[in-house]
């Protein structure tokens, strides 16, 4: 059974009340966390939405990303360790994706860890395509794969 199936999940955009939530979150999610700070900051943002997943009372999941012209940026997507590989990382992209496309986006793009094997095969299973490398692009030398994919809205 899927988690859609058993379970009652909702997206709403995020507050500077969840602030808490979403940084205590983004720690147990990321080995370089976004600070307190840089949520507030895409919060005040008019091109940026952080989106949050809900199970119930429950914070499992965020998307944040750029509606910039015709292209939508995925900065960040995380869902709570205890809730993965039951479709919620589909389900934010999925979320983000309709937003650019009711926004006019035509395509999309974001920069990925190439270590991060599990969210490649998350941006692959959604026909994101590689079309660049970053060499040491985060702090602690990794390099970045940039991916794309075009928006059809359907
Ligand atoms: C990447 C992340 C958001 C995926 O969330 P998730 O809810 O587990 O993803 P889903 O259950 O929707 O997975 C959808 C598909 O993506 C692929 N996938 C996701 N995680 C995977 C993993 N660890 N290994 C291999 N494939 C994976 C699979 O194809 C999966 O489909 P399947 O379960 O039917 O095989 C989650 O692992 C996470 O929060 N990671 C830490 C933060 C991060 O790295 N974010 C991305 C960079 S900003």
């Amino acid at each position: 059974m899927s988690a859609f199936e058993s379970e009652t999940f909702s997206i709403r955009a995020m507050t500077a009340g969840d602030l808490a939530s979403v940084v205590d979150l983004e720690r147990r999610c990321h080995v370089n966390p976004w600070s307190k700070q840089l949520f507030e900051e895409e919060l005040s943002r008019h091109q940026s939405a952080v989106d949050l997943l809900w199970q119930s009372e429950r914070l499992v999941g965020y998307i944040c990303y750029w509606r910039i012209c015709d292209e939508l940026h995925i900065l960040n997507v995380a869902v709570d360790p205890a809730f993965r590989r039951r479709g919620l990382g589909r389900l934010l992209l999925s979320h983000a994706l309709k937003c650019g496309c009711a926004r006019g986006c035509e395509r999309a793009i974001l920069e990925v860890r190439a270590g991060n094997s599990g969210a490649i095969s998350l941006y692959q299973a959604f026909d994101f395509t590689l079309i660049g490398r970053r060499d040491r692009y985060y702090p602690d030398g990794e390099d970045a794969l940039v991916m794309e994919r075009k928006i059809a809205c359907d």
